[in-house]
């Protein structure tokens, strides 16, 4: 047998103590866990699954041990804590001054943090830097308290993967973040224990992405049902004493959910025409939009799922408009009156007019679901960029024009009815008409020739060309550069 590596035995006489692989595993197949609640009982439960050796150290073993799973010794928490070299202190912030009696048995031990707060920046520093002022002889890693105790017990398919971990030892770090993946959630590294603070705050910021397009959303109904309320009920009221209150649960609501998913569709794709507006301007894509429009470019998800969400509603609310008594009492009161007159009720222009707005109504709630659906994650996962995109952006502006024909069917010639000016307040649909007509002309504008391979130009990187102009030197000889713009 030839000499060299071949000779070598595969494994033997290596020095496993000193390979670093080999002190991460032996030292993280023991893992300690101060406390006993629910937080030790899920994640004992995912170690033990995992492989690993689990001591759980209690105030009162004898009285928990049965709430653990029998692979898990559970004992005092000083000898749990002798007998691994990585802690999950797995007890409230306020109760970390009761383990201080624990400090030399915790000396030079990993202590990992996975506590929360009830507040965000509730306290001056982060627990975990709470923590390690407490224990300066230990490491402290922040981690774990993304992951609820439920997500811990069910697995990590049915829960949030991501474990954010921080901490100012990087071989500390390192073996918490191979625990992380051992029980199959995903590390993510956030840094130093100064990013602790961020980390804890993370599970009790409340769906922040959401806030404004919320806000927006609820401003646009309260607008427009004020809108509607004043025409549809106040007007009947004052001018011919009619009590018309009984439309506000309904009537009111479905021409408001309307209004309000259409302004917001049309919200989704005006940043992108300001976008081009403001690259046309600076002949430049490398410019930065300002935070404004950056932050409403960010939203566009949002504001669009909230878009599609009245979008439904209407749409079912539509659907339920022929059930309600309302509706039936004035059905048979025109029926009435269409027998005493003898006259014909079907009026051809206004049946088709119908048929036409449900139409294209159906059609553009059709292709808002296959954008919302498209924004599941599992599904854009699985399409490319350039798919994404087409539903995204080209079936999305098909979607505003859908929605737009479907509006204007419904309008017809209402706008041009005096009748339907209340208190001179035109006919809401020609209000909301107004943003998404100008985005689908700005759109078709921008997709004139001329105009379509410029912005392309600019979004290949193209920039209006600058050269520096050197001016001569004067008497003492210098040069001296200038910056200009110029369009090549
Ligand atoms: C129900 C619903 C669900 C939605 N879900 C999502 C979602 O999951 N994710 C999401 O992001 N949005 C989502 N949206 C918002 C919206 O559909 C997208 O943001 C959409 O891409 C916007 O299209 P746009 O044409 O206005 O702008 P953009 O797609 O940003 O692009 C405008 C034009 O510029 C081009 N362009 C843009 N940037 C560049 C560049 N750097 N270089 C070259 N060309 C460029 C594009 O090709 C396009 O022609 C959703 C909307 C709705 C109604
Ligand atoms: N529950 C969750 O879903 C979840 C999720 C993320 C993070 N966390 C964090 O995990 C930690 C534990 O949460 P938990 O839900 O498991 O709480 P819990 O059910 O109330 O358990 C806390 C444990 O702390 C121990 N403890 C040690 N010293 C104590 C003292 N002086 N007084 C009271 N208890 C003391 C107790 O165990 P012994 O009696 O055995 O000593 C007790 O069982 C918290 O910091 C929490 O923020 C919890
Ligand atoms: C299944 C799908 C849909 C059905 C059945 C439907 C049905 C209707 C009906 C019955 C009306 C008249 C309401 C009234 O009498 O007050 C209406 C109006 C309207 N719809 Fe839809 N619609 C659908 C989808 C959509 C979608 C997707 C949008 C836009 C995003 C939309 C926007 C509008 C607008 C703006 C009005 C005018 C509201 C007003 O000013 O009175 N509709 N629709």
């Amino acid at each position: 047998m030839p000499g060299g590596d071949m000779a070598k035995p595969l494994l033997g006489h290596q020095d496993m103590k000193n390979d670093p692989n080999f002190a991460l595993a032996a030292t993280s197949r023991t893992v300690g866990i101060l406390g006993s609640g629910d937080f030790a009982r899920s994640l004992s439960m995912r170690l033990v699954c995992s492989g690993f050796k689990v001591m759980i150290g209690s105030r009162n073993p004898k009285r928990n041990a049965s709430l653990f799973p029998s692979a898990a010794e559970v004992t005092f928490q000083a000898d749990a804590i002798k007998k691994s070299d990585i802690i999950f202190v797995a007890v409230f912030r306020e109760h970390y001054t009761t383990l201080c009696d624990l400090s030399e048995e915790l000396s030079g031990k990993i202590l990992v943090d996975v506590s929360n707060n009830t507040e965000i920046s509730h306290h001056k520093e982060s627990n975990a830097e709470y923590l390690a002022s407490l224990f300066p002889a230990c490491t402290v890693v922040k981690g774990f308290n993304v992951i609820s105790a439920w997500t811990l017990q069910s697995g990590p398919r049915d829960g949030n993967k991501q474990v954010f971990i921080c901490s100012d030892n990087l071989e500390a770090k390192r073996a918490v973040i191979e625990i992380v993946h051992m029980l199959g959630f995903t590390p993510v590294d956030m840094g130093s224990l100064l990013s602790a603070r961020e980390i804890e705050n993370m599970p009790l910021r409340l769906l922040p992405a959401w806030k404004i397009p919320v806000f927006l959303a609820l401003g646009l109904f309260l607008c427009f049902y004020t809108y509607n309320f004043i025409r549809q009920v106040l007007h009947p009221y004052i001018r011919d004493q009619k009590n018309k209150f009984y439309k506000m649960p309904v009537e009111v609501v479905n021409t408001t959910l309307p209004c309000v998913a259409y302004v917001m569709l049309s919200l989704v794709y005006l940043p992108g025409v300001l976008a081009a507006i403001f690259q046309l301007y600076h002949c430049t894509k490398y410019k930065r939009f300002p935070d404004w429009l950056d932050q409403w470019l960010q939203h566009r998800k949002q504001i669009g799922l909230l878009s599609f969400f009245c979008a439904a509603l209407h749409a079912v609310y539509s659907l339920c408009l022929p059930m309600r008594r309302s509706h039936r009492y004035l059905l048979l009161s025109e029926a009435v009156k269409q027998v005493e007159k003898k006259a014909d009720a079907w009026v051809e222009e206004e049946v088709w007019r119908m048929e036409i707005y449900i139409s294209f109504g159906i059609m553009a709630l059709g292709l808002l679901s296959l954008l919302a659906i498209t924004s599941l994650p599992s599904i854009s996962n699985a399409l490319n960029w350039r798919e994404f995109s087409f539903i995204q952006s080209t079936l999305g502006f098909v979607a505003l024009v859908v929605s737009t024909l479907h509006t204007l069917t419904y309008g017809w010639t209402r706008a041009f009815d005096e009748n339907q000016y209340k208190f001179y307040l035109p006919p809401t649909f020609t209000l909301t008409l107004l943003v998404p007509l100008a985005v689908i002309l700005a759109k078709l504008f921008f997709h004139l020739p001329c105009m379509n391979q410029r912005l392309q130009r600019i979004r290949n990187g193209w920039e209006r060309g600058r050269y520096v102009k050197f001016t001569l030197p004067r008497a003492s000889g210098e040069f001296s550069s200038g910056e200009s713009s110029s369009t090549v």
